[in-house]
């Protein structure tokens, strides 16, 4: 692994390591939203969300909203937006078939994004659900070069494994992580994850998984019933830690150099917390590359 200086240590989370001001979280599916009110939690925040009869959509507190893509999001800031909420992008081109799926996870925000992010938790996480979960236990000898571009709303990923490319990654802040797998074949798989604070010990995993359909499918998007077990199996290991930090502080967080990759999300947020990520992320814009090895 290379790594630069800006990507020494950096301190555990904290409570305050939640929600960014002006930004847009997703409060709900928006099939999910009825006139019947609902509440959200956001940040520590109860947020009432009800339709009414025009289907139109009310926040109580006053809170701007907007549905995009299958999702009411919410915005945090006190002035009104720029813009509306980062669009989740369609590799399929209207020819994919999409599963929206919910999980609550009683752990931190910044773990359950550095645990998506992470490359290698598949290995001890994911027994049976996972192919390089099979790959290691297989003794398969492999590794995949990631060459990570830091940008102004986060960083895009590529992993190239015998010379082709099999991997995109693309990570937005807030809380944004994509993984298209195997990008440029008819077998592509697309996963866009949220992870949404609800409290400090609350993160909300809203899971957007599709794949382009076969002939005899209709392409669209469906709201599945819960999590799969892949998505289960990441809920134990969070939560492992989650209490693994309530019993012993601080110290229950010991790097090692290999983590710097997953440690770059918790850097990038924290700049964006001050401000400085927006202003100065392309003075941390140097490609980086990482070997990840099965
Ligand atoms: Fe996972």
């Amino acid at each position: 692994m290379t790594a630069g200086p800006d990507l020494d240590l950096v301190s555990p989370p904290t409570p305050a390591d939640g929600l960014l001001p002006d930004q847009w979280y997703i409060a709900r599916r928006s099939s999910d939203l009825g006139t019947v009110p609902q509440t959200v939690l956001l940040g520590g925040t109860e947020i009432g969300l009800w339709r009414d009869e025009r289907g139109d959509v009310h926040a109580q507190p006053a809170r701007t909203c907007e549905e995009r893509d299958g999702y009411l999001w919410v915005w945090t800031g006190a002035e009104a937006p720029s813009s509306g909420p980062l669009a989740i992008a369609d590799p399929f081109q209207g020819r994919g078939v999409w599963v929206r799926l919910t999980q609550r996870v009683k752990a931190g925000f910044l773990d359950s994004v550095e645990n998506t992010v992470d490359l290698i938790h598949p290995l001890f996480a994911h027994p049976w659900t996972h192919p390089l979960w099979w790959a290691h236990r297989l003794g398969i000898q492999a590794s995949m070069r990631v060459v990570i571009t830091p940008d102004a709303l986060g960083w895009t990923a590529e992993g190239f494994m015998w010379g082709r490319r099999i991997m995109w990654q693309e990570v937005r802040l807030p809380d944004r992580v994509r993984l298209l797998l195997l990008p440029d074949t008819a077998l592509a798989t697309d996963a866009f994850v949220h992870h949404v604070p609800e409290t400090p010990a609350m993160t909300r995993f809203e899971i957007l998984l599709g794949r382009r359909c076969a002939p005899w499918e209709r392409p669209g998007a469906t709201d599945g019933p819960q999590a799969w077990l892949l998505h289960r199996q990441d809920r134990v290991i969070l939560e492992a830690l989650q209490r693994c930090r309530t019993r012993h502080g601080p110290v229950a967080e010991c790097h090692a150099r290999a983590d710097a990759y997953t440690l770059l999300f918790r850097r990038i947020f924290r700049l964006a917390q001050e401000g400085r990520w927006q202003r100065e992320w392309s003075r941390h814009s140097t490609q980086r590359e990482v070997v990840v090895r099965v």
